[in-house]
C-alpha cells in the first residue's frame, strides 16, 4: 500500500476525520508516550513564510519523539535545476519518511506526494488547502458545542484567496456543518455556491444567526492590483468590531487562523472579546498535528 498522505480534508474520510480529531482530544488530556514516532525522520520543508504552523509542527513533531530536519529551502537543490522526483528520491535515499510542506504553488504538495515514497502532510499550498488549519478549527468547534451537524458558521473576508476557508469548506461540509460565505464580489466570486454553501455579501444580516464567525485576513500577496477593495468601504462593511460584536449571540464564537490584522478584518475588541477563540485553536493546533503524524505513520486506531 502506498504510503499515505494528507493533501486535504478529504483524504479523510468522516469517520477518519472524526478518530483523528478524538486522538486530538486525547493528546491533549495526556499526552501520549514520547516515543510514538521514535526515530522516524521528519522533515520541514517551507518554502513560503510561517509563524505558527511552522512552530505548531516542530512542536507536534517534537512530542512524538520523531527526528526533525527543518532547513531554509532557498538552500535546496530545487533552485538548481533539479527536478522535484529527483530531490523527493534523493531524500528518501537519505532517509527521510516524512515531509511536512509549505509552498506559493497551488498542488506543490501533491506533485511531492505523487512522487515521493514516504507521508507527505501539506502545510499550505498557495490558495490551495490547508487541511491542519481546518482540522484545528474543527477540533475548537467541536471543543466549544459538542457536535458538527446542523452548526451555523460564517467565513468571512477574502474566501478567494483562502487555502483556509477552502480545507474548512471541505471538512465543514463533510461533518454536517452549515457554512455561509460571506464577502465582496471581488474576494468571493459567487461560484463559491457550486461547492454546497450559502454566499452572501450582507455581514449585518447574516451575524445574528450564527454559531461562529471565522474572520480572515486580506491576503494582499496574492491579490492582483485593482482586486484590492477600498480599505475604507471593506472595514465598513466586513470588519468585526465593537458594534457588530453586539449583534453576535452571547454563546457564539470568533475564530481567525492568524495572522490576524488589526483595524482590518477586526479591532482590538474582538481579541479582547470572550468569545475570541484564537488562543484555543493554536493550542489545539499541536494535539492536532501530533494525531495527523500518528495517523499517517502508525495508522493505529484510537484507543476506546
Ligand atoms: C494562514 C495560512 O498561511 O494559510 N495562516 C495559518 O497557517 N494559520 C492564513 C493566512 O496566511 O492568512
Amino acid at each position: 500500500m502506498a504510503p499515505r498522505s494528507l493533501l486535504d480534508v478529504d483524504d479523510l474520510s468522516p469517520d477518519e476525520l472524526v478518530s483523528v480529531l478524538d486522538r486530538a482530544v486525547a493528546f491533549r488530556r495526556d499526552l501520549p508516550p514520547r516515543d510514538l514516532l521514535a526515530g522516524v525522520p521528519v522533515l520541514n520543508l517551507f518554502f513560503e513564510a510561517s509563524t505558527r504552523t511552522a512552530t505548531s509542527f516542530t512542536i507536534a513533531e517534537q512530542r512524538v519523539g520523531a527526528d526533525i530536519i527543518t532547513f531554509a529551502p532557498g538552500t535546496s537543490s530545487l533552485g538548481k535545476g533539479e527536478t522535484i522526483a529527483d530531490t523527493a528520491l534523493t531524500l528518501r535515499g537519505i532517509g527521510v519518511r516524512v515531509i511536512v510542506v509549505r509552498h506559493h504553488e497551488s498542488g506543490f504538495a501533491r506533485r511531492l506526494a505523487d512522487v515521493f515514497d514516504g507521508n507527505v502532510v501539506n502545510a499550505g499550498d498557495g490558495t490551495h488547502a490547508h487541511p491542519t488549519q481546518a482540522l484545528l478549527d474543527l477540533m475548537t468547534l467541536r471543543q466549544e458545542f459538542g457536535r458538527f451537524d446542523g452548526l451555523r458558521v460564517a467565513i468571512v473576508g477574502d474566501i478567494l484567496h483562502s487555502r483556509v476557508a477552502r480545507s474548512n469548506i471541505v471538512g465543514m461540509r463533510a461533518l454536517g456543518i452549515d457554512v455561509t460565505l460571506v464577502g465582496p464580489a471581488t474576494l468571493l466570486p459567487h461560484d463559491f455556491a457550486a461547492s454546497g454553501v450559502r454566499v452572501e455579501r450582507d455581514f449585518d444580516a447574516v451575524l445574528p444567526h450564527m454559531d461562529a464567525v471565522m474572520m480572515l485576513r486580506i491576503q494582499r500577496e496574492r491579490i492582483e492590483v485593482g482586486l484590492l477593495p477600498s480599505l475604507d468601504d471593506y472595514t465598513q462593511r466586513y470588519q468585526l468590531n465593537r458594534a457588530r460584536l453586539r449583534s453576535l449571540r452571547s454563546d457564539a464564537v470568533i475564530l481567525h487562523p492568524g495572522p490576524y490584522n488589526r483595524g482590518v478584518e477586526l479591532t482590538d475588541d474582538v481579541l479582547d472579546d470572550p468569545r475570541s477563540r484564537y488562543v484555543a485553536q493554536v493550542h489545539n493546533g499541536v494535539f492536532v498535528r501530533m494525531a495527523v503524524l500518528d495517523h499517517l505513520v502508525n495508522g493505529v486506531p484510537v484507543p476506546a
